[in-house]
């Protein structure tokens, strides 16, 4: 723990009904799959996507999204969809929202789902460590790699789209696909075991451990990983619960987290942005997915290995938030805190949410609009040599604490193309300057490469495991 954490307290702070069928897999149906270069296809949000399906009539929209079948529309959504029908001008975006949210995701293209995907309201993340026989030799940990990587890549397809995979004890019958995603990631220890240490990106190089951080060891690392985000819990839980049981010969879970986001369809703006458990707009300026600006932060380079093409890179920190110290601020001092309004996102500097933040903007006694130890400020493209992630993270509420406080935060979740002029680059900064610190304390940790798609009959990792 830092020297000057004590002084803060024990918390911190460091520094400063009818089942839905899903329809049959068609090039239409596809229009649910967040594949970048498909121009429908927006925000990790989903804002541009929305404004996108304007044009389509009711019909033609739900046929996109997968929820008409030869019948017609399928099963449980009709009725909220009649609720909410606005005539000749097609579904409104709440309408688009509740389609997308139960309707199943189609991978295509050359990368993994739930990563361009708007994120789904719930989450379930798993590292696993290989065990038994999968531990007690190279050979062993490669080809138990293979076999489970292979399970799981059938599993996750079957689950996605709605269907119960024979190990699923048929947990979500009568449920509907629900956005789900399944994004599966490999540790650099994996590829260590499994005898291809040579094979390490240089990208998967260990996340330096910053001053103040507050890792526990029961929540770091992991030789795999498993990303499992629905738009509802019980179908993102029986996702974890069948690839655990698929897992079972090879590998054991070593820390799991659960998270949550608002639920788009239950919001009054369901394009806009969500707000984190600190109450603040969270996600604003993340790159729009479909641009060359996404695509140049989040997708493997050319400095990668060739078996990451099309990949990613995930940093995962579990993040506390001391609640019962920010709430104790004023909104204007949150709002100092960040750069940002709390209502409205917007700058301080002014404008309205997607406003460019001025920093050199002043106040009539020449300080800066935007405090130099703001969290905007520090982690701004423009001050970080322009490098950008794509933050996708998770509100957490674990319970209590020992001493009756929320153990509650953000699971902080961020794919890019190099962690090491991202991520690491600039957590060195808010470590030790970001006025955020003070409410914050980092308790997890670790770092997974994220690899393209499965090949066409094949599963995830094959580009690595069999060449
Ligand atoms: C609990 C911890 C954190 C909270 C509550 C938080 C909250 C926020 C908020 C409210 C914004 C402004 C709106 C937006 O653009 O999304 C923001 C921006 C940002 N945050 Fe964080 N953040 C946290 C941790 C981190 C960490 C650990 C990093 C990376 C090391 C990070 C990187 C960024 C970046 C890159 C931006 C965008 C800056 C810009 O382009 O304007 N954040 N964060």
């Amino acid at each position: 723990m830092a020297a000057d954490s004590t002084a803060a307290g024990p918390l911190g702070p460091p520094g400063p009904s009818a089942p839905i069928t899903a329809a049959p897999a068609s090039p239409s149906a596809s229009a649910t799959t967040a594949a970048p270069s498909d121009p429908a296809v927006g925000k990790p949000d989903g804002r541009e996507q929305s404004t996108r399906g304007r044009g389509l009539g009711r019909r033609a929209f739900l046929g996109r999204v997968g929820l008409v079948g030869a019948g017609g529309i399928a099963g449980g959504v009709t009725g909220a969809l009649v609720e909410h029908a606005t005539g000749s001008n097609g579904p409104s975006p709440r309408e688009r929202e509740r389609a997308r949210a139960v309707a199943a995701v189609r991978p295509t293209g050359p990368h993994q789902p739930g990563i361009a995907d708007p994120p789904a309201a719930h989450l379930v993340f798993t590292a696993y460590d290989l065990t038994g026989d999968a531990a007690a030799s190279a050979a062993q940990a490669h080809s138990a790699l293979r076999e489970l990587l292979t399970a799981w890549t059938r599993a996750a397809a079957t689950l996605m789209a709605g269907e119960q995979p024979a190990s699923g004890g048929q947990r979500t019958l009568g449920l509907a696909p629900s956005a789900l995603t399944v994004t599966f990631g490999l540790g650099a220890s994996a590829l260590t075991r499994a005898g291809l240490a040579t094979r390490i990106p240089p990208q998967l190089a260990p996340i330096p451990a910053f001053p103040h951080d507050q890792l526990d060891p029961a929540r770091r690392d992991g030789d795999l990983a498993v990303q499992i985000c629905a738009e509802d819990p019980m179908v993102a839980a029986s996702a974890a619960r069948t690839l655990d049981v698929l897992a079972r010969r090879h590998a054991s879970p070593r820390w799991r987290q659960h998270g949550f986001r608002r639920s788009a369809a239950a919001s009054d703006d369901p394009t806009g942005t969500p707000r984190n458990l600190m109450g603040q707009l969270d996600g604003t300026n993340n790159p729009a997915a479909g641009t060359a600006v996404f695509d140049l932060a989040v997708w493997a380079d050319a400095g990668a290995p060739a078996w990451m093409t099309g990949g990613s890179y995930l940093v995962a920190r579990r993040i506390r938030m001391v609640l019962d110290r920010w709430d104790l601020l004023t909104v204007d001092a949150q709002a100092k805190v960040i750069g940002r309004r709390k209502d409205s996102g917007a700058p301080l500097s002014g404008g309205s949410e997607h406003t460019d933040p001025d920093f050199l903007a002043r106040t009539a006694d020449g300080s800066p609009i935007i405090p130099a130890n703001s969290h905007v400020r520090l982690s701004h493209p423009q001050f970080n040599n322009g490098v950008r992630m794509l933050r996708r993270g998770y509100s957490y509420q674990d319970g209590l604490d020992a001493d009756g406080d929320p153990d509650a935060g953000l699971f902080f979740l961020a794919y890019q193309a190099d962690p090491r002029t991202a991520f690491t680059a600039v957590q060195r900064k808010l470590d030790r300057l970001d006025a955020l610190s003070a409410f914050v304390r980092h308790t997890g940790s670790a770092l997974f490469a994220i690899p393209p798609a499965a090949p066409p009959g094949g599963h995830v990792g094959q580009q690595l495991l069999e060449s």
